[in-house]
Order: structure tokens, then C-alpha cells, then sequence
């Protein structure tokens, strides 16, 4: 689809050969802009089977780098350890992926985006799932890569984002000084800077086309864990052009759900007040980010659906990430199962609310 970026703060235009992250002028994140004149869905859609490559006319890519991303399953939750009969709740699993998490998406079309632009060497900043996928589809099309990742981060997926074959570099702060810094090293050697920025959003849309398209009912809530904000702007994106398209009538409303010990988005949303930036405490590594790059979209999208957000204590995601292997036998990390904690969080205040209802959570990790 043919398509221009637009800065998301002050409104500047630039073509889709653009290959920086930012607005030139202002600094804030750009949007793809779609003309959906040009959209051309193949006859039969519609019955198509869910996967990551069906949406390919919705990406900003001509073709996508793949090793196989996406088509996860929507499983129907069984008891997890806390009765929720009356609730029809599914897990939209996502630890099947090439390197484990959701982020395979993003990469393969960031990669793609790469390769179409010319481009031999990416870098990205990262709590450890982003850097291991980029790092992956990276060494697969043929590109150098470095990885920007605090010093606190975990030494498990260091270790393995080392072995994927990319540079390690390892930053004096947390995840938005990691960030900081690979857009400085990016714009310095002409790199291209991969991460979450407007083109890892578009992938990762297909998160939200699959449940959609998986679902006999529409889902009334769907749950998303919240770190950079990215898959919880993806996936509002995703609903829009379905409904759009004629795909989708009523809108699920989307609950973001972060940890207690790192919750930015979640208390700006209750108390009504922009994102502050916050020293993250969390032992969930994969959503330890104190400033959400994609926080203002976010709360756009939690707000327009009519949705809500939620922040659980790390031992309590712990817990739900346990439950959910003994009696599911689905693995998850924290970051992976915090949406799912946040269900039944939600669900432990108010144990009415969901009786009736269609909740999707996203298990969005298992690294
Ligand atoms: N779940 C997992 C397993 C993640 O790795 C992340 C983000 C999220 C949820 C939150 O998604 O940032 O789009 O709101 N991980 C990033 C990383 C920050 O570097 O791997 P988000």
C-alpha cells in the first residue's frame, strides 16, 4: 500500500523512502499514513488462513524477511488456578515464535524495511526480546547488528543475543538511556535504527489481525502489557483498519496492564496526567521501561475503545506465570504473563465484570 510518514507531535510530512526514526524537526515518533484508496485485498480475504504473512497488503513492505513469525494460536483458557467459568477467556500465545516472543513480527518487517532501503547494518536499543529477534532476522538477511542494553539487564538473553551474532553494548542506565544512545550511534554511522519506532508498529499488527480473525465473537476486552507501549498501538491500529475495511464492527476495548514496581502508563491513565518518567523496579525485564516511547498512542487507543489499565505486583504476575505452566503447560516470562495477571486482577475487584464477556490476553513472551 503506498503510504507517507507523518510526525505524530507537530505534523511534518516525509516520503516513505524516509529512513530516520524520528521527526527531523520535533524529535517525536512518526506514523505510517496509509492511502487506503491504493489497498488491494486479494479476492477471498477474508477466509483466508490467520497469519502473519495474509496481511503483508497492510505493511509498509513490498516483502517481508521471514523464518516463519506469527499464526499463534488463540487457545481457550481451562482453569489456570483461579475458577473463571463465567468468563469466555482465550490467550492469545506468542512464545512460539522463531525467537520467543511477539517481537518476531516487528523484525520481520523492520528487516525487510532495511533491506529494501539499501541498508547493510541495523542497531536497536532493547530490555532483551526486541535485541535477540533483531539480532535473529538481522544474521538471517545478511546484516551486521548491535544491541544497546543497560547493564542491569538479564544476562540470559545477553548471552543469547550475543550468540545470534550480534555487538553487544552494554549501557550505564536503564531502557530509555539504552535508547538514547542507539539513536545517537544510528545517526552517527548511518545505521538503520530498528526498535519501536513506526515500521516495528506495523508488523506487529498482525497480533491484533490474527485475533480477529481467530475469533468466532468478537472479544470484548483484549489485555496487553505495556512496556514501550508499541503491541498496544499496534494492535488499536490493527482494529482501525479492520474496521476500516468492513472487517470489524464493534470495537474490543483494550486493557493495558503493566507491573506495580514500573508502572508509568498505568498511573498516568488513573490519575488523568501525562506519562512521567519513572525509575523501573520491576523483575519483569522485558517491560522494565520507565517512559514508553508509544505512551501518548497508547493512551489514545486504551481511551478511544472505552478500555482501562491495570498495574500487578511482580509476585503476583509470578504466580499467574506459574499457574498458567502447571495447569496449561504454557510457559511465560513475567513480562509474558503480566496481561493475564492483569485480567485477573481486574477481575479480582470487580468479579462481575467479565461474567458473559469475550477477554483476550496476550502471552506475549517466554525468554
Ligand atoms: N512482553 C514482552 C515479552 C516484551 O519483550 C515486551 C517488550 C512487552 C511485552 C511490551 O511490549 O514494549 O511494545 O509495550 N519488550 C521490549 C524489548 C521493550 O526490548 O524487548 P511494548
Amino acid at each position: 500500500m503506498e503510504y507517507h510518514l507523518k510526525c505524530y507531535d507537530c505534523g511534518s510530512v516525509y516520503g516513505a523512502d524516509a529512513a530516520f526514526a524520528r521527526c527531523k524537526r520535533c524529535g517525536s515518533i512518526l506514523e505510517v499514513k496509509y492511502d487506503y484508496a491504493t489497498l488491494g485485498l486479494p479476492k477471498g480475504f477474508e477466509s483466508q488462513k490467520p497469519r502473519h504473512r495474509k496481511y503483508l497488503p497492510f505493511y509498509p513492505v513490498k516483502k517481508l524477511v521471514s523464518l516463519g513469525e506469527g499464526e499463534s494460536g488463540l487457545v481457550r483458557a481451562g482453569y489456570i488456578g483461579i475458577p473463571a467459568d463465567e468468563v469466555n477467556l482465550f490467550l492469545k500465545v506468542e512464545t512460539g515464535n522463531p525467537t520467543g516472543s511477539f517481537k518476531d513480527r516487528g523484525s520481520s518487517v523492520e528487516i525487510a524495511k532495511a533491506k529494501e532501503l539499501g541498508f547493510g547494518e541495523v542497531c536497536c536499543a532493547s530490555t532483551g526480546n526486541m535485541g535477540l529477534s533483531i539480532a535473529t532476522y538481522a544474521d538471517y538477511a545478511g546484516m551486521k547488528c548491535t544491541v544497546f542494553i543497560s547493564r542491569n539487564g538479564n544476562r540470559e538473553k545477553i548471552h543469547r543475543i550475543r550468540k545470534a551474532g550480534a555487538k553487544i553494548v552494554l549501557v550505564d542506565g536503564d531502557f530509555n538511556k539504552s535508547i538514547e544512545t542507539a539513536e545517537r550511534f544510528a545517526a552517527r554511522g548511518g545505521l538503520f535504527l530498528c526498535g519501536d519506532y513506526h515500521y516495528r508498529k506495523e508488523g506487529q499488527k498482525s497480533v491484533g489481525f490474527e485475533i480477529i480473525d481467530q475469533s468466532k465473537k468478537t472479544p470484548d476486552y483484549v489485555f496487553v502489557p505495556v512496556g514501550n507501549g508499541t503491541l498496544l498501538a499496534s494492535v488499536y491500529k490493527s482494529f482501525l483498519e479492520y474496521r476500516r475495511m468492513g472487517i470489524l464492527g464493534k470495537m474490543p476495548k483494550l486493557v493495558a496492564v503493566q507491573s506495580m514496581q514500573c508502572d508509568p502508563f498505568v498511573s498516568a491513565f488513573k490519575e488523568g496526567r501525562e506519562i512521567r518518567h519513572i525509575k523501573p523496579r520491576t523483575k519483569a525485564d522485558a517491560i522494565a521501561v520507565g517512559f514508553p516511547t508509544f505512551g501518548f498512542e497508547a493512551l489514545t487507543a486504551v481511551r478511544k475503545t472505552g478500555g482501562d489499565a491495570t498495574a500487578v505486583h511482580d509476585n503476583a504476575i509470578l504466580w499467574v506465570s506459574q499457574k498458567l505452566k502447571k495447569h496449561m503447560g504454557i510457559g511465560s516470562e513475567l513480562g509474558g504473563a503480566a496481561a493475564l495477571a492483569g485480567f485477573f486482577e481486574m477481575r479480582g475487584d470487580d468479579m462481575r465484570r467479565f461474567d458473559g464477556k469475550t477477554v483476550v490476553a496476550v502471552i506475549t513472551g517466554d525468554n
